[in-house]
Parts: structure tokens; C-alpha cells; sequence
């Protein structure tokens, strides 16, 4: 027992949460996704499973994504920076949905199943439906050899490491980086994006992990703000554009490890529900950078300020208008729109992290949580 216990602080390195642990190695992680795959001075992405199905993605009339989870959440993320990139319809389902409802699939639909386990057993059913139809599936999984990867027809592992905490950190911000990758090399091989702007996409990537790691050294600050609302009994995420769907990670991650009920919305559907929730009591987490929508957000702000809730802002360093208006903000740095999912994740993770901590939970198992759910 007494050895199972030190093996265990072993693995967790000095952390006391494989969690934490995971958190703080999102630099490395994104650098280990991209190393060898972004050749700059060949003005090329190496990724051996697009490279050898290249046709597959330039005549494909649409990409379907599919997956559970946070992976869903960076589906979605997906979804966002791929049309932008590449101007093709990108629809992203969830696996359990998609293959219990007789979808459209085309021989010409490129199907991208994303996993960090590669164990999913909605994701792996939805995948075979859409190969047994004709479609070509791609896999982008962390786990090297599991059972969706070996399923798909080629594919992308993303290289974060093992994720043993339950609750995804690293896997996300890593497949989000892969497939931005994904986004950038069908772009350049379509002749959708420009040399320079291609060059500056890469650079911008290549800034990622040290951007990350000051992102991470808000963490005592974050602790603080997670002290004044470890009690509360719900929370609203808001986020538009690239961070609606960080909105939505940020509300899954707190209500998977505190069990505080937590809703993440596109910050102008606001008006259409979530409204009706906020007083005094509600804290709003509000993802606020300055590139993104930021006149629509701080508008979205004032509503929710003149409602009397409580604003945890997260915006970009040096920002004035959003901070006269929250109540805490945290800084991340400056990046490209485009970029900032992997930026605007990492507060949200600590906030969650600290709230659970606290509140006496297990953080890295949760209850009636699995870290991969192989049976429906
Ligand atoms: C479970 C885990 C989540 C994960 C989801 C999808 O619910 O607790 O953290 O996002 O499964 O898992 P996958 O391995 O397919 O990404």
C-alpha cells in the first residue's frame, strides 16, 4: 500500500494532482504536438497521414467531426479555425448522436473522429458508420496504438503524454494544435491562404507554449478568485466566436470536478435564457480578448453588470475597458483570434482546479466519472 502510495507522488512529479500536474505541462505538450510537423523554411506542415491522403482532403465537399466530451469541445474549435482557413463546411457532431440517427454520409466526406483515449465506444461506432458508408475517416488520437487509431484510415496523434486526471486539459489545448495544423496544411494545399500569411500562422503557433506558460502564472491570482466563489451553487461561462467554445469547456470542466452546475453559451444567446439567471449571487466567466468581438462582449458585459452579476473577465493583457467593468479580471497574453481557445483554456482549468481543491473533491476522480467511456 505504502508503495503504491510513492509510486503515486512519483508520477505526479512534486504535483499534488496528476490535474495540476497536467495543466502545467501544456507548454511541452503543444511544443511536443507541433515539433517536426511545422517546417518553416520549406513552407510546409509535415503530417504523414494528410500527406499520403492528400486528394482525399482537396476534393472533399465537407468535414464531419466527431467526438464525446472536451474532445467535442475542441471539434468545435476545430470547426471555427478549419472554415475560416480553408472555406469548407466543417459540421461537428456528437458520436452518440450522429450514429444512432441515420446520417448523410458522402464517399466524398472527410470524417475526422477526435479521442485523447481512443476508447470511446460512441466515437468508434460513429466512425465505422461513416467508413462502412464510404467516407474517409481521420483520427487525431493521443493514446498511440488504441483501438481508434488503429480504426481510422490515417490520422494525427496529438503527443500530449498520458492524461490521468479525468478531467481533459492537456488533450484539448493538444488537439486543438493539431488541428489547427490540420486547418493550415489543407489551406496551403488548396492555395487558400497566402505564403506570408501561412509563415505568420506558424510563427504565431511556434509562440504558443511560451504564451502558455505566462498564461499559467496567474495561478495564485486565479486561487484567489477561486476562494470568493468556491460556494457558489451555479455559474454561467459566455465566450463568442473561437471562445464560444472555450465557454463551454470552462462550464464542463467546473461541473466535472466541483459538481457547482455550470452553463457555457455563445455570449449574445445570453439574452434568450441565461438572462433570467444572473443576480447578485451568479458568477459570470467572461471570455473577453481584445481581438474577438470585443465591442459586442463588453456590451454583453454592461448587460450583465446592470443585472448586478458578478465578472470574472478574461482578457488580454493591458486591456482598460473590460477591467473598469468586471470584477476580477485575469490577463492572458496577446495571439491571433485564431489562437486564443489555447490561451483563454488555461485560467478556466486553474479556476476549476482551485474551486474543487477547496471544496474538499476528488479532483482527478471524480464521482460517476470515467476517464474513457468504452461501454454506451
Ligand atoms: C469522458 C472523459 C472526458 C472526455 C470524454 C471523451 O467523458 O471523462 O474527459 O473528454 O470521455 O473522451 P475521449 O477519450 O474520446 O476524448
Amino acid at each position: 500500500q505504502e508503495l503504491k502510495l510513492n509510486l503515486e507522488q512519483i508520477e505526479k512529479g512534486g504535483y499534488p494532482h496528476f490535474m495540476l500536474k497536467e495543466i502545467y505541462e501544456q507548454p511541452q505538450a503543444i511544443r511536443d504536438t507541433f515539433r517536426g510537423r511545422m517546417r518553416e523554411h520549406k513552407g510546409i506542415i509535415k503530417m504523414a497521414g494528410v500527406d499520403d491522403h492528400i486528394d482525399k482532403f482537396l476534393n472533399a465537399k465537407r468535414l464531419v467531426i466527431l467526438a464525446c466530451g472536451t474532445s467535442w469541445h475542441a471539434g468545435l474549435v476545430a470547426e471555427y479555425i478549419i472554415e475560416e482557413l480553408v472555406r469548407v463546411p466543417v459540421e461537428v457532431e456528437y458520436a452518440s448522436e450522429f450514429r444512432y440517427r441515420n446520417p448523410v454520409i458522402d464517399k466524398d466526406d472527410v470524417v475526422i473522429a477526435i479521442s485523447q483515449s481512443g476508447e470511446t465506444a460512441d466515437t468508434m461506432a460513429a466512425m465505422k458508420l461513416a467508413k462502412e458508408n464510404g467516407a474517409f475517416v481521420f483520427g487525431v488520437c493521443n493514446v498511440v496504438g488504441s483501438s481508434i487509431s488503429r480504426e481510422a484510415h490515417a490520422g494525427a496523434y496529438t503527443h500530449a503524454g498520458p492524461e490521468i486526471g479525468v478531467a481533459s486539459t492537456k488533450a484539448f489545448t493538444t488537439q486543438i494544435t493539431v488541428l489547427t495544423l490540420l486547418g493550415l496544411k489543407i489551406a496551403k494545399a488548396k492555395g487558400k491562404i497566402s505564403t506570408s500569411d501561412f509563415h505568420m500562422h506558424l510563427e504565431e503557433l511556434r509562440l504558443i507554449p511560451e504564451k502558455v506558460e505566462e498564461a499559467l502564472k496567474n495561478n495564485e491570482h486565479v486561487k484567489k478568485i477561486a476562494e470568493v466563489y468556491k460556494d457558489a451553487s451555479n455559474c454561467l461561462y459566455l465566450g463568442r466566436g473561437f471562445n464560444f467554445p472555450v465557454a463551454l469547456e470552462g462550464a464542463l470542466k467546473l461541473k466535472e470536478i466541483s459538481y457547482i452546475h455550470a452553463e457555457g453559451y455563445p455570449a449574445a444567446e445570453m439574452k434568450h435564457g441565461p438572462i433570467a439567471l444572473i443576480d447578485e449571487q451568479m458568477p459570470v466567466v467572461v471570455i473577453a480578448t481584445r481581438r474577438g468581438h470585443y465591442d459586442k462582449i463588453v456590451s454583453n458585459i454592461q448587460e450583465i453588470k446592470s443585472r448586478k452579476g458578478k465578472i470574472i473577465a478574461i482578457v488580454t493583457k493591458g486591456d482598460v475597458t473590460v477591467k473598469e467593468l468586471a470584477d476580477h479580471v485575469i490577463e492572458v497574453p496577446e495571439v491571433m483570434d485564431s489562437m486564443s481557445p489555447l490561451l483563454t483554456t488555461i485560467p478556466l482549468q486553474l479556476l476549476s482546479y482551485h474551486i474543487a481543491v477547496m471544496l474538499g473533491k476528488n479532483v482527478d476522480q471524480p464521482r460517476n466519472l470515467a476517464k474513457s467511456v468504452t461501454v454506451e
